[in-house]
């Protein structure tokens, strides 16, 4: 499938994000914990979720649509603890291992392997949960655990705040025997909603200051309703096609808090936002101006966020930086942006302040932008899900006509992109 896109128009108009793909997978894995019904609101309907209810589904789990946006998952008894069958992959099965293990005792999810964006190794998961009890075995192509003394709690200092790491944790400890104390724990808002499913759910979780979670663990877990928290990365990628097509949207949902940094970059960089009580109208204050971004963890700008704001970059007067702290390659895409006139140099160099462990290890990981050029439509490739994004930014900001494939990457992650990009006048079609 591909995007027919012709691009140079202002948009305009709103557009309603629905919940965080990256904590609806989550809490799908979540609801395997109970046989009690979990009921997710605000539920995204895309790539990403329904190849998490294919993993739910074999494990044993009944999924069904109350609503187009309201999934009940519920897993009476864990059927199978094998996950080798299934027909596409994402990354979410290895959060699966702590569930198995505490339902069944043993647990076997396929490797996840490396991707476009970086090597991606789990080495905290495994080492996180042999820590607590699970005995690990690394097969060439999948992760088989049991846990024959059952699974019990431990003290994990994370080398890294790992988002997946922390999950995988969380997930584990809380049917766990005893506590678990997570030090350099990932604190994503999107984990923060997680552990208000696992609270309703019956599971006592602290948070700490200083990035320390700590986990009480309980005998059992009961069913729960949850809304799920609208999805950042999406009013992210609505707020920067705003200003780049110098147009004006309003994302409904948007919530300021999960966003504090995002915003303040966007009004160094010359875009403008007014918060409302059910969203946030994002445009243009002016001409764009450069700036310099380093991505971080939470609460630091998102490593997702730096693809869109990256076309705005294109369109700013004068020389902006990218560094990019958190994936060792996640600037590959910056070779679309310069096919279409954008003129961006990759270096393995760190072009900013923030500690980095890419320092020195030859990595392309930071960006300089010489902006404004004038992006002209070309035949694109989509790589990634944010990075499809970017394509679909670019070309909608390009004067002329744009073709992108395979953007069944974007689907992963975007409900009915085409479809709202349409409502606020771009002109999109599916080939
Ligand atoms: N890392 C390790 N060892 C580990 C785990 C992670 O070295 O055991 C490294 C990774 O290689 C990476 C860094 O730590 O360099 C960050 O990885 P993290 O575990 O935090 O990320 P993740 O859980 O794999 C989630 C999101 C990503 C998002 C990152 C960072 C999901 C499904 N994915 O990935 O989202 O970029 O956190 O916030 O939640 C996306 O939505 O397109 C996406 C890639």
């Amino acid at each position: 499938m591909k995007f027919l896109i012709r691009g140079g128009k202002k948009l305009l108009g709103g557009v309603v994000v629905p919940g965080a793909k990256n904590a609806a997978t989550k809490m799908m894995v979540a609801s395997l914990l109970t046989a009690e019904p979990v009921v997710l609101k605000n539920f995204p309907r895309i790539g990403d979720t329904e190849i998490t209810q294919e993993l739910c589904e074999l494990l044993g789990a009944k999924v069904d649509f109350l609503e187009k946006n309201i999934c009940q998952l519920q897993t009476l008894e864990i059927k199978n603890h094998q996950a080798l069958t299934l027909s596409r992959k994402n990354r979410i099965p290895i959060l699966a291992l702590g569930p198995l293990l505490s339902r069944v005792g043993r647990a076997e999810v396929p490797a996840l392997g490396g991707d476009k964006i970086g090597h991606r190794p789990v080495d905290l998961h495994v080492r996180a949960l042999t820590l607590m009890g699970a005995e690990i075995e690394v097969t060439e192509n999948s992760y088989r655990a049991t846990a024959p003394n059952g699974l019990r709690g431990a003290n994990i200092k994370l080398d890294f705040p790992s988002v997946g790491a922390t999950e995988n944790i969380i997930l584990a400890a809380v049917l766990a025997k005893g506590t678990t104390v997570i030090s350099n724990a990932a604190v994503e808002p999107e984990i923060l909603d997680l552990i208000k499913l696992l609270q309703k759910m019956g599971a006592i979780i602290e948070l700490g200051a200083d990035r320390v979670i700590t986990i009480c663990g309980v005998l059992k877990l009961h069913g729960a309703t949850h809304t799920i928290l609208p999805d950042r990365n999406e009013v992210v990628s609505f707020a920067c096609l705003a200003v780049a097509t110098d147009g004006k949207i309003f994302v409904r949902g948007a919530k300021q808090d999960d966003l504090i940094t995002f915003l303040n970059a966007l009004r160094k960089v010359g875009g403008d936002y007014t918060v409302d009580d059910d969203g946030i109208w994002f445009f243009r204050a002016g001409e764009l101006k450069a700036t310099e971004i380093e991505t971080d963890s939470h609460p630091g700008f998102m490593t997702d966020w730096q693809q869109p704001f990256m076309v705005l970059l294109t369109q700013a007067n004068g020389v902006s930086f990218i560094h990019e702290t958190i994936y060792e390659d996640r600037l590959g895409y910056t070779k679309d942006l310069n096919k279409m006139g954008a003129e961006i140099t990759v270096f393995p160099k760190c072009l900013g302040e923030l500690k980095c462990r890419f320092n020195g290890m030859g990595f392309n990981h930071s960006a300089v932008i010489t902006g404004p050029t004038r992006l002209k439509g070309a035949e694109l490739e989509v790589r990634d899900l944010r990075s499809g994004m970017v394509d679909i930014i670019a070309a909608l900001v390009a004067p002329g006509e744009s073709v992108i494939s395979n953007i069944e990457e974007i689907e992963r992650g975007y409900e009915d992109i085409e479809g709202k990009l349409r409502g606020l006048g771009a002109e999109i079609v599916r080939v």
